[in-house]
């Protein structure tokens, strides 16, 4: 968890990776969000995206979800699914899982404390110490305005915590 991180006490890039089962629905979004944020803000941050499963790798993000972030102005349809693997423990400062399934996917392929320390659920930012999950909209075509609400708060309250 990421309480025992020390983030940014001595550099400022910070390199956050999105993750969910399929990596074309929920963190295409939440990574399409937190870019659109760190360009508005002209932050040194690096954000990336992945997907427990390999089911979908190499496709487009969904397109209720490249049509949901459009209706936003963000435009995710260049992104690719990618599977999430073992070197992004080391690539990436902090790993945002939206479910509880995710989270134990992903912890299952940790190989120390420090790798664990970085994986936290995403809406712990926004409603810290709740354990609240992204609901996985693939099969719920009304799912998508809520699952990009929530993670636009997540990524508010992550830039509000951890931005210098
Ligand atoms: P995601 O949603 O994890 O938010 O990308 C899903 C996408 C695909 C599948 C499940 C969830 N699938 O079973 O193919």
């Amino acid at each position: 968890m990421t309480e025992n991180l020390q983030l940014n006490t001595f550099y400022s890039i910070m390199k956050i990776l999105m993750v969910c089962l399929g990596n074309i629905c929920r963190s295409p979004l939440a990574e399409g969000i937190l870019q659109h944020k760190i360009n508005a803000l002209g932050l040194d941050w690096e954000v990336d995206s992945a997907g427990t499963g390999a089911y979908h790798v190499g496709e487009k993000p969904d397109s209720r979800s490249i049509t949901t972030a459009k209706r936003h102005g963000i435009d995710i349809s260049e992104q690719r699914a990618r599977q999430f693997t073992i070197a992004d423990f080391a690539n990436f400062d902090l790993i945002l899982v939206m479910d509880a399934s995710n989270y134990h996917n992903v912890l299952r392929l940790s190989e120390n404390d420090r790798d664990k320390e970085k994986v936290e659920l995403i809406m712990n930012f926004a409603t810290p110490g709740r354990n609240a999950q992204v609901p996985d909209p693939y099969y719920d075509d009304n799912g998508f305005e809520l699952v990009y609400e929530m993670l636009e708060k997540a990524c508010e309250a992550l830039i509000g915590k951890y931005a210098v």
